[in-house]
């Protein structure tokens, strides 16, 4: 990372969704902003901006993090894969989209893409046997995402809101997609 000569911006490389781009940065821009204004990747959306809604949710290096909190200039050489990005090179989709349509886990759609990266990283999560907060033997943990069950799917994913009601559809599908990777 170079910052500029006044030292407001940085140049830095960051590479999102397999790709890289080379870009100079106002260092105070959330990564959430960088995608949408700057790059044109405006599949992440922005709900409260206050790491609130959990619509901004993007994966960095697998792990989901809100893309409102967190500074373009600290992700650089990191990886970044946000909902353009989940589906395979060939346009399959990823197992959680195709849960999220075999359940009709969608209402507005505006969240959807924090929701399906989040779970990604859930699922991501309990594989590696992390507990939740409702996981009845913490020092256990889980044994995989196959594992999980409602209760745990809505505690892992209580930091993405959905106003519409679309709750039932996306517990089933989260899952049902936990089932299959299990
Ligand atoms: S926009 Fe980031 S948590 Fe709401
Ligand atoms: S899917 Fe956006 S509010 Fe429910």
């Amino acid at each position: 990372m170079t910052t500029t000569s006044d030292g407001t911006d940085s140049r830095v490389l960051l590479r999102i969704n397999g790709g890289e781009w080379d870009v100079v940065l106002d260092n105070r821009v959330t990564l959430l902003d960088a995608l949408r204004e700057q790059l044109g990747i405006t599949g992440t959306k922005k709900g409260c901006d206050h790491g609130q809604c959990g619509a901004c949710t993007v994966l960095l290096d697998g792990r989901r993090i809100y893309s409102c909190l967190t500074l373009a200039v600290a992700v650089q050489n990191r990886d970044v894969v946000t909902i353009e990005g989940v589906a395979a090179s060939d346009g399959t989709l990823h197992p959680l989209q195709q849960a999220f349509l075999d359940h009709d886990g969608f209402q507005c759609g505006y969240c959807t893409p924090g929701q399906i990266c989040s779970a990604i990283g859930a699922l991501a999560e309990a594989d590696k046997g992390w507990p939740s907060h409702v996981t009845g033997d913490v020092e256990a943990g889980v044994s995989s995402a196959a594992e999980l069950d409602a209760g745990e799917v809505r505690e892992r994913l209580s930091g993405n809101l959905c106003r519409c009601g679309a709750y039932v559809g996306i517990v089933d599908a989260v899952l049902d997609a936990a089932r299959r990777s299990g």
